[in-house]
């Protein structure tokens, strides 16, 4: 191991030598430095005791995506040169949990981006994304249901592209809408007092012309879902449900009867329509969720409890906290892989 210079950081030239000993030391046997270490390795844990450890020895700010995204000796020690010595943080009591890490995502993303990004979105994308990553999924999907003039979408596009580049993750984005507004409520459990047939048409054309990556896809949910589904897009990650009526959501939700390979074990779900005015359980998008689990033995959609704790500091009072769930694929077979959200300081090693 090489000595730190002044500033506690491992030379450039060093980094190399560096990293192969952290590798070799935490699979307990040398490896090339052209070898894929995440292959070899013989414990999901091991990644994290090579992030614990390129963190303390070698005092980097690298994060643990990092070690996904570069899993060669060679790889990790190239991009190890860009990247500078830990800071020290005002949320460091997260530093045990992949949410200081996604937080600071959250941050590069929102300073990078020309366009104004809707925190709730980044934060369910980049949630997602980061999972994604763990998983090791090359390719995943956003889904927005219920587009209107399109903010909520572009947000969501501009995200995506951020967010590969920072992840080195193929995201596809998608838009379901009528083109038309909303669709007649049917009853009570529409929310009739609060919505009506047409409210927030979309300027097709208009809309169209700022779309780069991300595809619309028009008409009503309950009939353009079963064809996109059955086309195979890459596995879904985030949704978004702004669609206001519990008929809506309803047909929305029903993506999560998708083939487990459709889908992420965990799909984080954010809910636009389901604080204050006259919504809650007993209809609109809560009680579409509320009997979806009554009617799913392995499939639910469970609330985040408490991710204004978790959240940045600055949004911390923000609403969308409270509007978080994640759609739990209980018969997923990556469910129970390691999903890097929380690691333990202390691995004994
Ligand atoms: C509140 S707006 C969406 C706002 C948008 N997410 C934003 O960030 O600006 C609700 C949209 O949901 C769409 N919608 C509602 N029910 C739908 C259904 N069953 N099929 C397709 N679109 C639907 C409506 O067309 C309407 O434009």
């Amino acid at each position: 191991m090489s000595v730190p210079d002044p500033q506690g950081a491992v030379a450039p030239e060093a980094l190399e030598a560096a990293v192969s000993g952290v590798v070799s030391q935490v699979l307990g046997r040398p490896i090339a430095r052209g070898a894929n270490f995440l292959e070899a390795r013989e414990n999901t844990y091991d990644s994290v005791r090579v992030y614990m450890q390129l963190r303390k020895r070698l005092n980097l700010d690298v994060r643990l995506v990092d070690v996904f995204i570069h899993p060669t000796v060679a790889s990790l020690a190239h991009y190890l040169k860009t990247v500078q010595p830990r800071p020290k943080v005002n949320e460091e009591q997260l530093s045990g949990f992949a949410y200081l890490e996604v937080n600071q995502l959250f941050r590069a993303l929102v300073r990078r981006s020309d366009i104004p990004l809707k925190p709730s979105y980044v934060w369910g994308a980049t949630q997602a994304a980061y999972l994604a990553t763990m998983l090791r999924y090359p390719r995943i999907s956003f889904l927005e249901f219920g587009v209107a003039g399109g903010r909520g979408l572009l947000a969501l596009q501009r995200i995506a592209e951020l967010l590969s580049e920072e992840l080195h993750l193929g995201i596809e984005v998608y838009g379901f809408d009528t083109g038309r507004g909303l669709p007649k409520p049917q009853d009570w459990r529409d929310v009739p007092q609060q919505w009506w047939e047409g409210e927030f048409p979309m300027d097709v054309r208009k809309l169209e012309r700022q779309l780069r990556g991300a595809k619309l896809v028009l008409g009503l949910i309950q009939d353009t879902l079963p064809v996109f589904m059955a086309r195979g897009p890459a596995p879904v990650a985030f949704v978004s449900i702004d669609v206001d009526l519990y008929s809506s959501a309803h047909d929305a939700l029903n993506l999560l009867e998708a083939k487990a390979s459709l889908l992420l074990p965990r799909v984080h779900f954010y809910f636009d329509d389901i604080m204050g005015l006259t919504v809650s359980d007993i209809n609109g998008e809560r009680l579409a969720i509320h009997e979806f689990n009554e009617s799913h033995e392995l499939r639910k959609l469970g609330f985040i409890y408490g991710l204004r704790h978790w959240a940045p500091v600055e949004h911390r009072e923000d609403m969308w906290t409270d509007q978080f769930f994640l759609a739990h694929i209980l018969d997923h077979p990556k469910y129970g892989e390691y999903d890097g959200l929380i690691r333990i300081d202390d691995l004994n090693i």
